[in-house]
């Protein structure tokens, strides 16, 4: 039980990857504030998650024995992450990890003079901005504490390109950038801030995600194809797992990771190496 007693916001935790870090979490008992925006978005072209399918992540935690409290909101409105703060500090008294996961893949499967600004500042305001809204919400109350931890959720797209994916991409490099900046600044006051960065990761039916589906979608190959050619393109020949990524998220949240601040980690089976 390595985050006994830690009190932890996790963003886009309605299903996939957030879902199963939350329940990751949960295993090794902390007490969870659960966010997701729990509805579609206008200019993103595929379903997010659903506020039954938050309920459904918050219910499996339980289970594992950990606080939780829900909560709708959107990573672009910093008022919906004041409230959620909000939440952690009436609940638990404090905030101790934010996992900046929430994200979304599309709309992409373009180069990037087609592109259009709506796509663009989309992509942005969610995958970047939506993670330096929600530091700044959760920072001054680690500051207070003198002790916090930020994961921040990129992607091998922050530290290679991909094609046809430029506003995804330009987004995970910027969000490697934030948490270089964030590390630096915060190192002093006690608090982490690192970037892990999953290579593609497998869509677990039992965790609902759909992100490896949506991108091979953007680049219209068969989901299985799109599998093959990741698992052939890693040094360890099979591709992530969810939960590969939960466990490395848990050791980075803990103290365990106490001197890791300002790294970027892969969790991609070697892709990045090569
Ligand atoms: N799946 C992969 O292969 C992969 C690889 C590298 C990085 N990632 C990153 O991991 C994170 C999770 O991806 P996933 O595969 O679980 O995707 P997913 O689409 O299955 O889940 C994303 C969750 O984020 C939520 N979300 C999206 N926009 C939101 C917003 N504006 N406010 C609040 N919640 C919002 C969705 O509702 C959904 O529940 C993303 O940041 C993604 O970029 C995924």
């Amino acid at each position: 039980m390595r985050l006994t007693g830690k009190r932890v916001l996790i963003t886009g935790a309605a299903r996939g990857i957030g879902r199963a870090i939350a329940i990751a979490y949960a295993s090794e008992g902390a007490d969870l504030v659960l966010l997701d925006v729990g509805d579609d978005i206008n200019g993103c072209p595929y379903p997010l998650g659903t506020a039954s399918q938050l309920s459904t992540t918050a219910h499996v935690c339980r289970e594992a024995g950990a606080s939780v409290a829900e909560c709708l909101g959107d990573v672009r409105n910093s008022g919906h992450l004041r409230a959620a703060t909000r939440t952690a500090l009436d609940r638990f008294g404090g905030i101790d990890i934010l996992i900046n996961n929430a994200g979304i893949a599309a709309p992409s499967g373009r180069p990037a003079h087609d592109v259009s600004d709506e796509e663009w500042e989309l992509m942005l305001d969610i995958n970047l901005s939506g993670s330096w809204r929600a530091l700044r919400e959760v920072i001054p109350t680690m500051i207070t504490q003198g002790s916090g931890s930020v994961v921040n959720i990129s992607s091998t797209a922050g530290m290679v390109g991909y094609r046809y994916f430029p506003a995804y991409v330009t987004a995970k490099h910027g969000l490697i950038g934030l948490t270089r900046a964030a590390a630096l600044d915060y190192a002093p006051l006690g608090i982490r801030v690192n970037a892990l960065c999953p290579g593609s990761v497998r869509d677990d039916p039992l965790l609902e995600g759909r992100m490896l589906f949506e991108i091979a979608r953007c680049l219209a190959v068969p989901t299985v194809d799109h599998e093959r050619t990741f698992a052939g393109a890693q040094p360890t020949n099979r591709l992530v797992e969810a939960n590969d990524v939960a466990t490395t998220a848990v050791w980075l949240g803990s103290d365990d990771a106490r001197q890791v601040t300002g790294a970027v980690i892969p969790v991609d089976g070697g892709f990045t190496v090569r």
